[in-house]
């Protein structure tokens, strides 16, 4: 569907690999995910065999965003299960190889639960595997459906919030199809505005230092045919001190039961421009996000990268984590010392809304939060 705003060749052109699909070659059943480390460049997928392949995965953000983060944890018990593995080892070590997003252990938890009461009932391990198989593949198409419903009712929010008209969103980091079983979080919200002639513009954040916003938010978008602007981080300021920004949309990693919203580095200073400049910052995730295990923001782990992704340039293609410095350009003196958090924090008090499938929260508060929670689980 072209529209006034469309820019590019290629709108409606949706990503033609999905970010990550179960297999079952005569060689045995594969998790092929799509490498987001090659992108833009190329579409090229990457045959995750075991466990320690996808942990690897996960770790190189060739997988990443919460939402997938959970869905491959739920495939990566089901594929150790499926070729025989120990699936305790490999939960373990899945829901250990990024500490930031809870999606993670989440979909991790939901399979190997599968697996095991259905081990305890049958004591069959191949029927405990379908079990797991089964889980993962329900969590994939719930994340689906969820996507779909908080992108319905982010646009409703923001139309209320912003009295009609088209919309100029900034986002930060990347939340679209690459990141979920269906069209995404945040991302989903503004392509649903797209497609009601409602997205005047998207304003995409670089998202330094491994150029999430670039590479893949700017991808979706084109590929989407959406109006949308690359800009580095730290042009923010300028771009809202010009009154061009309407509203932030950014998902989430992890929400604590007092609201507090962590996200892609980055996110907090925008939180922080968005309450000076009256903006309505809006957190767009599922209920697998929210953790009411974690009370508070000081209280959420900050995954630290390593240094080499600050003093080097090192996209499109992201160097494994753990391995060398080297394969990118290096853009500081050797040796320099580098500060990298994959996230930060931005309290409640600055988040106008979390939209979720479930309904929206607005004013954050844990109250509203866990009032939330449990109608959902109660349905
Ligand atoms: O380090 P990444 O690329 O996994 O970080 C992803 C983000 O911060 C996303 O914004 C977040 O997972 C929300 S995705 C719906």
């Amino acid at each position: 569907m072209a529209d006034q705003y469309a820019q590019s060749g290629e709108e409606d052109r949706p990503t033609e690999t999905p970010a990550i699909r179960w297999d079952e070659p005569p060689e045995g059943p594969v998790l092929v995910l799509l490498d987001q480390t090659r992108l833009p460049a190329e579409e090229v997928e990457l045959v995750c065999t075991d466990a320690p392949a996808l942990v690897e995965a996960i770790r190189s953000l060739a997988v990443r965003g919460a939402p997938l983060l959970g869905i491959a944890g739920a495939y990566g018990v089901a594929l150790a299960a499926a070729r025989g593995f120990d699936v305790d080892d490999a939960a373990e070590s899945l829901a250990g190889a990024r500490p930031t997003a809870v999606n993670l252990g989440v979909g991790v938890g939901r399979a190997r639960s599968a697996y095991r009461a259905e081990l305890a009932r049958s004591g069959d391990v191949e029927q405990a595997a379908a079990a797991a198989l089964s889980a993962a593949r329900a969590l994939h198409k719930e994340d689906a459906e969820a996507s779909a419903r908080m992108a319905e009712r982010g646009l409703a929010l923001l139309d209320e919030l912003l009295s009609g008209g088209a919309h100029r969103i900034l986002t930060h980091c990347n939340t679209g199809a690459l990141v979920s079983g269906g069209e995404g979080t945040a991302f989903a919200v503004a392509l649903s505005a797209h497609r009601a002639g409602r997205l005047r513009r998207l304003w995409v954040d670089e998202t330094r230092p491994l150029l999430q916003g670039a590479r893949l938010t700017a991808y979706e978008a084109a590929r989407n045919g959406m109006a949308y602007s690359l800009l580095t981080d730290n042009a923010a300021g300028s771009l809202f001190a010009a009154g061009e920004v309407d509203a932030v949309l950014i998902g989430a990693d992890r929400i604590a039961a007092d609201g507090s919203v962590a996200n892609k580095v980055g996110s907090y200073p925008l939180a922080v421009l968005a309450r000076y400049h009256h903006v309505p910052f809006i957190v767009v995730a599922p209920l697998t996000t929210v953790d009411p295990a974690t009370p508070d923001g000081a209280s959420i782990e900050v995954e630290q990268r390593p240094g080499f992704e600050v003093t080097e340039v090192v996209a499109p293609q992201v160097p494994v984590a753990g391995a060398e410095p080297g394969g990118g350009i290096p853009v500081a003196p050797l040796g320099t010392q580098a500060y990298n958090p994959a996230f930060d924090v931005t309290p409640p008090e600055l988040v106008t809304a979390i939209v979720t499938e479930e309904g929206v929260v607005s004013p954050v508060t844990a109250e509203a939060l866990a009032e939330l929670c449990a109608r959902a689980r109660s349905v």
